[in-house]
């Protein structure tokens, strides 16, 4: 398989650069960003900076080739709610076709507030479900329960013993794999707190076998996130294919395997193969251990299909120079914007503007928020920019807006959903008014 690096002047899909002039007095263009057919300079008028931009023909294409790299076996897409969570997203997904993984009884509201017949396709995660949480998903008759402890499945039986509902339960098995990304995120080995040990799943299957209301139908796993090596997927499916044998032969009914998410992006510092070479290697590696089984698949990605198809665009406030040091204070910060600071992520940033002979500097690119953490570049050479310029944080459409806050008192920005020449306001900026409302 061929591997690429990308450029950190390639940009995702969805954003691209056109000319906007060029001067007769040199041979100098100037290029400006645009997200489909829109030129981000001509938000920053409208909106005020910083906003969140999507691409609605990013995330369309994202999603269609995850699809078809799956054509050939039954599967369900269960977009994971929390990389990206607005309404507006999740209708554009629901409307073609995706189920979704909740974590909360939040989350599940939103799905069923943009489609209300979404939940026979929502599975719901997570290792701290609340009573509540879970009777609002029996209510609303999910698709199924990923239950990560014995007590949890305890209070589940208990709720839908109370309600006088069915409810169909996988168990969430933690593998003992490792998935080679930031530790944060990483979920699928014993030290961590998700999932019961695969050895102990048949113990715990077991004492469902009976039980009135809850009834066995798959098993799931979720390694972690952003990895991109595609084999710790195939190992852990190997371990989860060699499971539903044995529960099988134990005598329970497995329709479906929820293979999680995970699948990573390339962030720009990494080597990945080519697109969409890599979603079928991914999709080869999970469904090879499960052939023969006559399963059905459940998927969660989430920053797969949304994270390149988003950038944050944030105007440059001041330069400042502490001894030979440089920064670029930008007006957008970590409460708008978390993952650098958080995992010490990588993010591409590039100039809204862009003349072709500019010179380049070393810089950090930092917010106004009063913590040294609050960074999205450290010692990056980056095209030399001026106050007022804008600058555009790629690849930021999952756990972006999902993780932003109100730290120091900064309303969240406005999000932008734009579809080829058509932009639309999909969450206004907040207000202060917003911000102590809850305060009575
Ligand atoms: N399913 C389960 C059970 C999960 O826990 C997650 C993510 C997903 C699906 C979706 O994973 P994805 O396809 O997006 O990798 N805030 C971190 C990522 C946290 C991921 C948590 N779980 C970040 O910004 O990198």
């Amino acid at each position: 398989m061929r591997l690429s690096r990308r450029r950190s002047t390639e940009l995702a899909a969805g954003f691209s650069y056109r000319q906007a002039s060029r001067s007769t007095a040199s041979s100098e263009s100037t290029s400006l960003l645009y997200c489909d057919d829109v030129a981000l300079t001509s938000l920053k008028e409208k909106y005020g900076t910083p906003f969140y931009v999507y691409s609605a023909s990013a995330i369309r294409e994202r999603l269609s080739v995850f699809e078809r790299a799956f054509r050939k076996v039954p599967h369900t897409i269960c977009y994971s709610v929390k990389a990206n969570s607005n309404l507006h997203i999740l209708k554009l997904l629901a409307e073609h076709g995706c189920g979704f993984d909740v974590v909360s009884g939040g989350e599940l509201a939103r799905v069923l507030r943009v489609q209300r017949r979404a939940a026979k396709n929502v599975v719901f995660s997570g290792v701290g479900k609340t009573y509540a949480d879970m009777a609002a998903a029996v209510k609303a008759g999910i698709l199924l329960f990923n239950v990560e402890s014995e007590s949890e499945l305890g209070v589940l039986a208990q709720c839908a013993q109370r309600m006088k509902r069915t409810v169909s339960i996988a168990m969430r098995v933690n593998p003992d794999v490792s998935a080679k990304t930031h530790p944060y995120i990483a979920t699928g080995l014993h030290q961590h707190k998700f999932g019961i040990p695969i050895e102990e799943a048949r113990s715990t299957y077991a004492r469902v076998l009976g039980s009135k209301y809850l009834r066995v139908s798959g098993v799931s796993v979720h390694i972690g996130s952003q990895i991109t090596d595609t084999r710790p997927f195939g190992q852990a499916m190997e371990r989860v294919a060699e499971l539903v044998r044995e529960l099988r032969a134990d005598g329970h009914g497995i329709d479906y395997v929820d293979a999680g998410g995970g699948l990573g992006i390339d962030y720009g510092n990494d080597v990945l193969p080519r697109f969409p070479d890599y979603v079928a290697a991914y999709a080869d590696a999970l469904v090879r251990p499960l052939r023969n089984l006559k399963i059905h698949l459940l998927l969660e990605p989430g920053r797969f299909i949304i994270g390149p198809a988003g950038a944050l665009v944030t105007c440059v406030l001041y330069h400042k120079t502490n001894n030979k040091k440089k920064f670029i204070v930008v007006d957008a910060g970590m409460n708008d914007f978390q993952r650098p600071a958080l995992y010490n992520a990588y993010h591409g940033i590039v100039p809204v503007a862009t003349r072709s002979e500019r010179e380049r500097e070393l810089v950090d690119v930092v917010g106004p928020v009063c913590e040294t953490g609050d960074f999205f570049a450290r010692d990056r050479e980056i095209p030399v920019v001026q106050e007022h310029d804008l600058l555009a944080i790629m690849d930021a459409g999952a756990y972006g807006m999902a993780l932003a806050s109100n730290y120091n008192s900064r309303p969240r920005p406005p999000e932008l959903l734009v579809d080829k020449k058509r932009v639309k306001l999909i969450r206004r900026r907040e207000t202060i008014a917003d911000l102590i409302r809850a305060e009575l």
